[in-house]
């Protein structure tokens, strides 16, 4: 049945099958002159692609075109969401198909990476992908961050003209802190986030928060601070809704200053939800991230089952926090690892785990630990579902 299928572009005559489709896999409901709205700027770019059997779209997904922090360098990335595949057609490989078609129209858009939350993992290990870090969801008491001070700080109400602003402010701080995660949304998208009058954003000289109600309580979906007397205003700004909003649920990073600052720690059942990521063009994906400051020389023998630009022996070599991939001679010693293997040590995954699961092998104890340095830093996460 698959011989029949071929890879497509989405076009705006295929959105109300599409939205069918949907349907029958997210569950009703949604607005579709706003899910139409989103798509045709997918499709204007050519970062919706479907599968067709006939006339007929019976599976699609798109790219968001995201860049990711690593160790404070910006990554292209992009970031594949909204995978359905028709309830009839599934089972037989479709969904696989789909992936390979947008993977393949991603590294033609020139995308080092790729990162997706799965709702399955299977259909996204098979093609390389694993999991790269996490969405953290920390629950505090409001009434902890209303007295955290900050007083002397000035903070105003800030809206969609403070989009640019946003970016560079955190920027500067992801750049500084060596962040490893993040993303950066397209201009527009920060624009009708920031215009969107059920967030409320407010902004300091060197940070802003975002934050809104959900359920009787309040969210921060980003906060970024360049000092403590900011990162207290702002988190007292918004506990400064102790009296009707009881708890504070932060979007952050495990490490985030917040847990050193409230005087009770997070509630013990934190959200996690995972990410996995991919290197498409493993020399492009390793030259455009920054590194921990040591130097090393590594034999990597890489095997990619979809690409095979990446498969084969290569040189790994990090000094002043850049890397490059360069193709060299086989050698008996090298570190073997899969396009899921080179996916989680590219974001932090310690060798060990890697050995543990099967994901790596050959190298040595002394390359294991000198690698371990080089792609570590603070776990990797991300502030944003997409
Ligand atoms: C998930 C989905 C896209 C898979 O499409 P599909 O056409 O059935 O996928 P394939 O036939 O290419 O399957 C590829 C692999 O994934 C596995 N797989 C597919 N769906 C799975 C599921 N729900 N749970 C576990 N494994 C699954 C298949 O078994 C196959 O692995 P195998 O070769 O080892 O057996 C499809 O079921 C769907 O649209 N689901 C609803 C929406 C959704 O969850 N989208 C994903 C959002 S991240």
């Amino acid at each position: 049945m698959t011989d029949a299928l071929r890879v497509v572009d989405i076009t705006e005559e295929h959105l109300d099958s599409v939205w069918q489709v949907r349907a029958r896999s997210f569950g009703p409901g949604g607005d579709k002159d706003e899910f139409r709205k989103s798509a045709l700027g997918f499709i204007a770019d050519g970062r919706y692609v479907g599968v067709a059997a006939g006339d007929e779209v019976v599976a699609a997904g798109r790219i968001w075109p995201f860049e990711q922090w690593w160790s404070g360098r910006r990554v292209p990335m992009a970031g594949v969401a909204g995978v359905i595949v028709a309830p009839e057609y599934r089972g037989r490989g479709v969904g696989s198909l789909l992936m390979r078609g947008v993977m393949q129209r991603a590294v033609e858009k020139g995308y080092p990476l790729s990162g997706l939350y799965p709702a399955t993992t299977v259909l996204y290990r098979h093609l390389g992908y694993e999991f790269g870090g996490a969405r953290y969801k920390f629950t505090f008491q409001s009434a902890d961050l209303r007295v955290l001070g900050g007083k002397d700080v000035s903070v105003r109400r800030a809206g969609r003209a403070d989009a640019q602003l946003f970016i560079e402010l955190a920027s500067k701080l992801h750049q500084a802190r060596r962040s490893n995660g993040p993303l950066i949304w397209p201009l527009s998208e920060i624009e009708s986030w920031l215009g969107d009058d059920d967030n409320f954003a407010y902004v300091a000289d060197d940070g802003f928060v975002v934050y809104n109600w959900a359920d009787g309580n309040l969210d921060i979906d980003e906060l970024i601070a360049g000092s403590e007397a900011t990162t207290r205003a702002l988190l007292a700004t918004v506990g400064s809704g102790a009296s009707i909003a009881k708890s504070v649920n932060v979007f952050s990073a495990p490490y985030d200053p917040v847990h050193l600052l409230a005087e009770h720690e997070a509630d013990g059942d934190a959200r996690v939800g995972r990410w996995m990521l991919r290197l498409l063009d493993a020399p492009a994906a390793i030259a455009a991230r920054g590194f921990a400051p040591v130097a090393l020389e590594a034999d990597l023998r890489l095997d990619d089952s979809e690409f095979a630009a990446n498969t084969g022996d290569w040189r790994l070599s990090i000094a002043d926090g850049s890397g490059a991939l360069t193709p060299a001679a086989a050698s008996a010693d090298a570190l073997r690892l899969g396009a899921r293997g080179l996916a989680a040590l590219y974001a932090g995954t310690p060798l060990a785990t890697l050995r543990g699961a099967g994901l790596a092998s050959g190298g040595s104890a002394a390359g294991d630990a000198a690698l371990d340095a080089a792609f570590g830093g603070g776990s990797a996460y991300m502030l944003d579902f997409f």
